[in-house]
């Protein structure tokens, strides 16, 4: 076991989640912040103690003591370039996704992180919840037998997904439909995607950020497995950042039905009548417990760092994940079947409609 020094840059509500995982690691001697709001940098200050907090976080990346590195600042712009300085210093990386806004920028850090023997993930935190990671298990342990279809239904709230639309121009394939696509990819391994078929719908979301409500996209694998997955981000908002999954996997000799909608947990007040807590994306602090996955996830990290263990999301797939959204938003806006692998042109078309 290696004691890490670990840098958090970004420590807003993801990267705050991780900075207490983080500081509460037995394994982690010393917690660095990058947080350029002084407001929050205060909060994140009193609730992790860390051994230094500062607003730029190249400061961070310079230290030669800094060992390991995880990125959860936004806009999504910052992603490649901070990922990439962590990555060229010799630090590990844990990036939020998206992992880049173009494919070769993804590329480009699986190339330095490769060339410099580095732990390099992608924040996929729904592998890390029980639901997902079962259906993967009873196609690996051959429970369902063949799979042939894979079908997820996520929604978020309009307050999130406002949030998200006005601080960067991306589709709900690559800000939502990209955890999904990581599962059925991550589910479905070895095969691999032949095509993708993309549509959006517009409602609310054409006035107020000018970005689809929902996108609809149907991906086949080389095997004819069918994977349909719709993303929404226009939900109305019953709780903060509320999420809601349906998922389905069939099989020749079985089937997957998981309710991922949190709707198990009822708080009903005469303030603010029915809630559906414990239901956002990465998951919340419920006194001393932590009720969902982004925890497990930044603690898987930091142990396969120490422990030099393989990391769950390989940034390889990831990669993949990433083809496969930019390929999706490129269906949507010519209204054709892709044909994957994407050619360099068809990439460079598809990232122009992605940031739009
Ligand atoms: N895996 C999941 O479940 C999940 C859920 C939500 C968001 N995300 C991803 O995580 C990322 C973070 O999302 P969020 O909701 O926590 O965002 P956020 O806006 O709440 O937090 C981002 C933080 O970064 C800070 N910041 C901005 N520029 C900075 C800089 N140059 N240096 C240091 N700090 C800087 C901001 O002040 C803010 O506090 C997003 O890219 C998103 O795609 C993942």
């Amino acid at each position: 076991m290696k004691p890490l020094n670990v840098a958090v840059i970004g420590t807003g509500w993801c990267g705050g989640i991780r900075a207490i995982a983080a500081a509460n690691h037995p394994i982690v001697a010393n917690l660095h912040i990058a947080e350029t709001n002084p407001e929050r940098l205060a909060e994140i200050i009193a609730l992790t103690n860390p051994a230094s907090a500062v607003a730029n976080w190249e400061q961070l990346i310079a230290r030669n003591d800094i060992d390991t590195v995880i990125v959860s600042a936004t806009p999504e712009t910052t992603h490649y370039p901070m990922a990439k300085a962590a990555l060229a210093a010799g630090k590990h990386v844990l990036l939020e996704k998206p992992m880049a806004l173009r494919l070769d920028e993804a590329d480009d850090l699986i190339d330095i992180a490769e060339a410099n023997g580095l732990k390099f993930t992608i924040g996929y935190s729904q592998r890390f919840s029980a639901k997902q990671a079962l259906a993967k298990r009873s196609i690996v342990d051959g429970t369902l037998g063949e799979p042939s279809a894979i079908l997820v239904s996520r929604h978020i709230g309009r307050g999130l997904g406002e949030k998200i639309g006005n601080r960067i121009k991306l589709s709900p394939a690559v800000m939502e439909a990209t955890h999904d696509i990581d599962f059925a990819m991550w589910c479905l391994e070895p095969r691999r995607p032949v095509r993708v078929y993309s549509q959006n719908s517009y409602g609310i979301r054409r006035d107020t950020v000018g970005l689809p409500d929902s996108q609809i996209t149907v991906i086949t694998m080389d095997d004819g497995v069918v994977v349909t997955i719709n993303a929404g981000m226009s939900l109305p908002n019953h709780y903060q950042n509320a999420s809601t999954t349906w998922i389905e996997v069939i099989g020749t000799a079985g089937s997957i039905f998981a309710d991922d909608s949190h709707r198990d947990i009822v708080v009903n007040t005469v303030a603010e009548g029915i809630q559906f807590p414990l239901s956002t994306m990465p998951g919340e602090a419920v006194g001393d417990m932590y009720a969902g996955p982004m925890e497990r996830e930044t603690t898987h990290f930091l142990e396969a760092v120490s422990y030099d263990r393989p990391v769950m999301v390989e940034p390889r797939l990831a990669r993949m994940t990433m083809e496969l959204y930019t390929a999706a938003d490129l269906s949507a806006e010519l209204n054709e079947v892709i044909k994957l692998p994407l050619s360099p042109d068809q990439a460079g078309m598809a990232l122009a409609a992605a940031v739009q």
